[in-house]
């Protein structure tokens, strides 16, 4: 069994997904999506998303990251594909799932699952030009408007050599809107013969259960449930079920502080307090502290400053 990190654009940067790392229970990292035009880029866009590749891909704990693409041209994605894994990259995954407006409008992300065809020869560039160096995985959407094509959507994946797919288990339409469709990530596990990894609103180890006993998957992939609770798949690994928001609250807090520095280290000033609040907002689905911390440093402007204020909050919000 295996709990994949999700990608997440414009959050799970390397500096999170360092961090939550450092916590063992998460197995392996996706990046956050490397988007291709009909270019090869230069290294330069891939260290920057994925600096882990200059470390074996690993990071600092030695968990594995896989590098993912985000495109239709399949020669320029093939050839994208083979850098990433000359720079490193022990694995490939390519994102049919991405809703977004500027992404979907250069025909990117989900809106390719309206045509299976497609799907299947951006995938089939990349497997050739791959020629099985790496394993390559994909990400999907149940559809785009609807669900009427993922069968087909996934099959055609299969066909073209993913090896590996990990199912986020809405449509485009439905955004992020509870609740997944676990039920048809069965329906698509029992028409391919690939490994399938369920994904969408894995929160806490209950869901877990049942999201696999749904979608008979062995593998989740977990995104904002982690993020909103670093120690959730170091929950469900050892089995301890569920921990409380207050028996965590405290090294958590010491994982906010760590960020931060991190963070202040590499971004100019002005995107650095940005970071660590998008953070405490999506904690509090989980953590009640963080709705109080974050309150009391939303105002701050200056990293520096920011970083007393949280050193100085004391466990307990006093
Ligand atoms: C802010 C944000 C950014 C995301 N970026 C990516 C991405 O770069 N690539 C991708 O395949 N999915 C991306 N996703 C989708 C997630 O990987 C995941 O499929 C989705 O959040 C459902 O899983 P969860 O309920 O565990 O978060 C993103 C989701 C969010 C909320």
């Amino acid at each position: 069994m295996k709990i994949y990190l999700a990608p997440m654009e414009g959050v799970l940067d390397h500096s999170l997904r360092d961090i939550l790392t450092r916590i063992s229970g998460i197995d392996v990292c996706v990046t956050e999506f490397i988007r291709v035009t009909d270019q090869l880029l230069p290294e330069s866009v891939f260290q920057r998303l994925a600096p882990e590749l200059s470390r074996g891909s690993r990071t600092p704990t030695g968990t594995p990251v896989l590098v993912q693409l985000l495109g239709n041209d399949p020669v320029a994605m093939g050839e994208n594909a083979v850098r990433a894994v000359e720079m490193g990259a022990p694995g490939i995954d390519l994102n049919f799932g991405c809703p977004a407006k500027t992404v979907n409008k250069s025909r990117g992300g989900a809106i390719l699952l309206k045509d299976p065809e497609e799907v299947h020869d951006i995938t089939l560039g990349v497997s050739r030009a791959l020629s099985s160096r790496v394993p390559l995985s994909a990400k999907m959407r149940l559809g785009f408007q609807d669900k009427s094509l993922a069968i087909e959507n996934a099959q055609a994946l299969e066909a073209a050599g993913a090896v590996r797919l990990t199912v986020h288990a809405r449509t485009k339409v439905e955004g992020y809107k509870p609740p997944a469709h676990w039920e048809w990530i069965a329906r698509i596990r029992e028409s391919v013969s690939i490994p399938v990894i369920a994904n969408g609103d894995i929160w806490t180890v209950d869901d877990y259960h049942r999201c696999r006993a749904v979608s008979g998957c062995n593998d989740v992939m977990i995104g904002r449930g982690l993020i909103a609770n670093p120690f959730l798949a170091n929950a469900i690994q050892t089995g301890q079920g569920q921990l409380d928001a207050l028996s965590t609250w405290d090294r958590t807090l010491e994982l906010i502080r760590l960020y931060h520095e991190m963070v202040a280290a590499r971004l100019e000033a002005k995107h650095v307090n940005g970071r660590t609040k998008q953070w405490l907002r999506m904690m509090q689905r989980h953590y009640p502290q963080a709705e109080k911390l974050f309150h009391s440093v939303r105002a701050e402007r200056d990293p520096e400053r920011f970083a007393e204020l949280l050193r100085e909050w004391s466990v307990t919000g006093d």
